[in-house]
């Protein structure tokens, strides 16, 4: 039992970046990780159809008997946790608990800003979270629907992108927060321009460290920490797996030197 893998899943690539922070802390753990690259981007989509497509995604995950699941995705999981909950018995982790007690830890001002995708954004699932861990924390947040494809296409440092996210951003500055969550697994590929656009009085959270250290408590807590010494892990995408591996590499910082393609989509 201890040794079955965590299973994670994302709506595409992102979710690399959450697996990249697991790898660092949890070095003796197997991985599964699926990447819905067919039906990505989760972001613009409805609560209900991402609710059907998380559940779809976890049956999957769930031939490998994986001891737990990580929901890298923070529009899947500002969404679909119940819903998973509801339907299977392991502990299900998402990404938004973990960046919302960080930046209630962290904020000196108590005000604390928070980016994401449209449905993250309209879910005002940190704001929930922020308000469970904290009455006095005022949460402003703002839709970057323009970051996940500048991410994708690898422009991290070009003038236009220290623009957009400028303009993205300026809202955000103008409510003086001390500290802005990247509600978002792509926008970690784009902190030094965000903490460049921001200033560095402004702390960044970025989920995905956080929700390794969360998975990690969460296994030592139940038991379950692997003991293995070359855990091997699974890569599956649900569309050409070309793709996933070149812009993949990217988030993960590291080769991906197999992937599978999963057809259940
Ligand atoms: N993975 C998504 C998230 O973290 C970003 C990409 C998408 O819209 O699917 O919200």
């Amino acid at each position: 039992m201890k040794n079955r893998p965590i299973g994670i899943f994302d709506s595409g690539v992102g979710g690399l970046t959450v697996v990249k922070q697991i790898f660092k802390r949890l070095p003796n753990e197997e991985i599964v990780y699926l990447g819905d690259t067919a039906r990505v981007p989760y972001g613009t989509k409805s609560p209900e159809t991402i609710k059907k497509y998380s559940i779809e995604n976890a049956d999957f995950l769930m031939k490998f008997k994986v001891k737990i699941i990580v929901v890298a995705c923070n529009t899947a999981s500002s969404t679909s946790l119940d819903a998973l909950r509801k339907k299977f018995s392991i502990p299900i982790v998402g990404v938004i608990k973990p960046g919302a007690e960080k930046a209630v830890q962290i904020t000196r001002n108590n005000r604390v800003g928070i980016i994401g995708t449209y449905t993250t954004v309209k879910s005002k699932a940190y704001e929930k979270e922020i308000r469970h861990f904290s009455r006095d924390v005022e949460a402003v947040s703002k839709a970057c629907p323009l970051f996940v494809p500048l991410v994708e296409e690898g422009w991290l440092k070009e003038d236009v992108t220290f623009d957009i996210v400028k303009k993205y951003l300026k809202p955000l500055m103008a409510k003086k927060i001390d500290t802005l969550i990247l509600g978002c697994t792509h926008y970690p590929l784009l902190k030094p321009v965000i903490s460049r656009v921001m200033g560095r009085h402004v702390k960044i959270v970025d989920s995905a460290s956080s929700v390794a250290d969360e998975v990690h408590n969460i296994l030592m807590a139940l038991g379950k920490l692997s003991e293995q010494k070359k855990p091997a892990h699974k890569f599956f995408a649900t569309d050409t797996v070309e793709h996933f591996v070149r812009v993949g590499e990217k988030f993960l910082g590291t080769k991906i030197h197999r992937a599978e393609r999963a057809n259940y989509v």
